[in-house]
């Protein structure tokens, strides 16, 4: 049997998203299907819809949720209908090189629904990242589930399943920014202030803002920045490197995705520092950089998957952690908007208004 239901839909390159219904099957083996209650508006939604992730067209959009299980596979153990979870693109297999190797946040073979979910004519359908959460049902493996106390508001704890937790992780997990080190994070999305809200966390004493908005600056303050910088004004690198005794910053997080932004990354750390590139390049993108400079300032150049997060580890504990008045996650949410709202919500990402919109069900 297969589920009827309201879905956005990215069907062709370029072109805005659609609602229409979708059929979502029945789990089978290994499989669960949840019932979405928040999905946030991620800008890896928008990369799909531009191409700029792969052509596999028609996209099943929405990657950012959390909801309620509403049936399992029959061999599915530790998940049970009632139970709320967080989806997430890292459902680790135990098996791949990654795995075996004790470094399963790097899992090469992550799990997802082996069924598909398809238009009511039969097209399959892609999910964005194995999930498809701009949808009333979900169809995920069942290792993509994270459960977490369900105390919290599903569109806070959406915002865990992507953006906000690759922020927070290129900070702590990739970075492993220390107590009393200078941080500098250049773009300041959902992504960019979760990594500054991270590095404040972890202790950073100097946490440099950078973007191209003053408002996204303003909004920067309220995560940890110490300092704002608008590399629209004043020479980024530079700006970075006046803030920290001439030197450049320990870390620098790249959140952006851009050759130029990179570029000021490398360039605005310190001898030995870490750049950490956790902003999406489209495939067409390149970068030149002096093979001297890359030896001769050392340090490591590190990407970050998804923060290097591991969901059963990480989900709960930061989900705790909000739920202690430690972690304030609900400042990324902006706006909550319904499922006809996602193209309006795209505009707004690119107008620099929002933060996270994120879809309430
Ligand atoms: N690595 C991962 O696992 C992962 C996960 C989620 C998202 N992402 C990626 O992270 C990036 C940011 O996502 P987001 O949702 O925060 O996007 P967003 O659109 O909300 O934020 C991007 C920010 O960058 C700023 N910006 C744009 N050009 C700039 C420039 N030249 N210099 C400085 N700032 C600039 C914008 O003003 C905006 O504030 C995207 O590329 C997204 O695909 C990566
Ligand atoms: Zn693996
Ligand atoms: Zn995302």
């Amino acid at each position: 049997m297969s589920h009827e239901v309201n879905a956005v839909i990215a069907r062709a390159k370029g072109q805005p998203v659609e609602l229409t219904s979708v059929l979502v099957p029945d789990p089978g083996p290994g499989e669960a299907l949840v019932r979405v209650q928040a999905c946030g508006v991620c800008h890896t939604d928008l990369h799909y819809r531009e191409g700029g992730i792969n052509d596999e067209f028609p996209f099943l959009l929405g990657h950012e949720a959390a909801g309620v299980v509403e049936d399992v596979g029959a061999d599915v153990a530790g998940l049970a209908p009632g139970d709320f979870v967080i989806l997430n693109w890292r459902a680790v297999c135990g098996d791949c090189r990654a795995c075996r190797r004790g470094e399963p946040w790097y899992c090469f073979a992550t799990h997802n629904a082996s069924q598909k979910m398809t238009l009511a004519d039969g097209t399959v359908l892609s999910a964005a990242l194995g999930i498809g959460a701009f949808a009333e049902r979900t169809l995920v493996a069942a290792g993509q589930c994270t459960k977490v106390d369900p105390a919290v508001a599903p569109e806070v704890a959406g915002l865990l399943g992507c953006g906000v937790m690759a922020g927070l992780g290129a900070a702590l997990n990739t970075a492993a920014v220390r107590r009393g080190e200078t941080v500098a994070v250049i773009g300041c999305g959902g992504v960019g202030d979760a990594a500054i809200l991270g590095a404040s966390f972890a202790g950073a004493r100097t946490v440099i803002a950078v973007d191209v908005d003053d408002r996204k600056l303003d909004l920067a303050k309220q995560f940890g920045a110490t300092h704002t910088v608008n590399s629209r004004e004043v020479d980024a690198v530079e700006a970075i490197k006046d803030l920290t005794d001439g030197l450049g910053a320990d870390v620098v997080i790249e959140a952006v995705g851009r050759p130029e932004t990179y570029r000021q990354a490398f360039y605005a750390r310190d001898l030995a520092g870490r750049v950490v590139l956790v902003g999406v390049p489209t495939p067409d993108m390149t970068i030149e950089l002096p093979l001297i400079d890359v030896f001769g300032r050392g340090g490591v150049l590190k990407s970050s998957w998804y923060g290097d997060c591991l969901p059963s580890r990480d989900f709960p504990m930061l989900v705790d952690l909000h739920l202690q008045g430690r972690l304030p996650l609900d400042k990324f949410v902006s706006e909550t908007i319904g499922l006809g709202d996602v193209e309006a919500a795209f505009d707004k990402m690119h107008r620099g208004e929002v933060l996270r919109s994120v879809v309430v069900l």
